[in-house]
């Protein structure tokens, strides 16, 4: 037997309680409870309708919850803006569109370091510190698989790649819970095998917590697994023991089973 820090989960850095969410007297979301953890990769799977986006939405702040509390690395995050959260540390990778096509790997690579660094609104530089983009630019390119492409324009990467590329431009950010909304959709076998590849990578020093429709996936490479229905969580654990909860079953049967 090792001690117990072997077997302790690493610290909860964005946990839900109690969390609704309330259209036109259509409850989308119900009581939702969720600690997701430090290097953890947290999936959230369920039905079509059952109230993922609307969950990501609460905790981004994209949407204000009509019930509950969030809290992120210790702090009540329940009434702030998103645009605060997102600098906090909370970051949702929003798809290509943040990726410009024109511009090589790289330089998407460098435009979004320029953000969280605040360098874009000094009008001069010293030299060391454009080095300093360069090489943390190469870094997270490196790390994500990306080296190969590095002065390639963003339009002709593959489609797999724009996404990879995407979530390098998000982790510009530094993020330390990065939010995915089903990062695979549309994905042939190949991309999808990288992509969980750099998602597995990307989480060794941040938590994840992703929408996923790809079971397999899921099973790869989520440690922790919480199901919605009808906006309601029905089942949580890890993907073994989700999947064999009778409730589980029911609710994916006719649906995605
Ligand atoms: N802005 C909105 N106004 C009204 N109903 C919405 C809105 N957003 C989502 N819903 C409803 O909330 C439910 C959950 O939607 P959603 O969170 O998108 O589910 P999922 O991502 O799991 O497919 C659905 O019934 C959807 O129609
Ligand atoms: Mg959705």
């Amino acid at each position: 037997m090792a001690g117990p820090a072997a077997t302790a989960e690493p610290r909860v850095v964005l946990s839900a309680r109690g969390l609704g969410k309330d259209f036109a007297g259509f409850t989308a979301v119900n009581g939702v409870d969720l600690d997701v953890h430090h290097a953890r990769i947290h999936a959230l799977i369920g039905p079509n309708g059952a109230g993922k986006t609307t969950v990501f939405n609460l905790l981004t702040k994209f949407l204000q919850p009509t019930r509950g509390q969030i809290t992120l690395l210790g702090q009540d995050i329940t009434r702030t803006p998103p645009d605060k959260v997102a600098r906090m540390g909370l970051v949702r990778s929003f798809q290509i569109s943040a990726v410009f096509p024109h511009l090589s790997v790289r330089e998407n690579v460098k435009v979004a370091l320029q953000r969280p660094a605040g360098l874009a609104t000094q009008f001069w530089l010293p030299l060391s510190s454009l080095d300093r983009l360069d090489a943390r630019a190469d870094e997270l390119i490196e790390q994500l698989g990306l080296a190969r492409w590095r002065d390639h324009r963003a339009a002709d990467l593959s489609y797999g790649r724009k996404r990879v590329l995407e979530i390098a431009t998000t982790l510009a950010l530094e993020p330390e819970v990065l939010l995915l909304d089903e990062p695979m959709a549309g994905m042939g076998q190949e991309d999808v095998q990288m992509v969980a590849e750099i998602i597995r990578n990307v989480a060794t020093e941040r938590a994840v917590l992703m929408v996923e429709h790809n079971l397999n996936v899921v099973a790869d490479i989520c440690d922790h697994v919480t199901v919605l229905q009808r906006g309601e969580i029905i089942a949580r654990g890890d993907y073994a023991t989700v999947s064999n909860d009778p409730r589980v079953r029911t609710a994916y049967m006719g649906s995605e089973a």
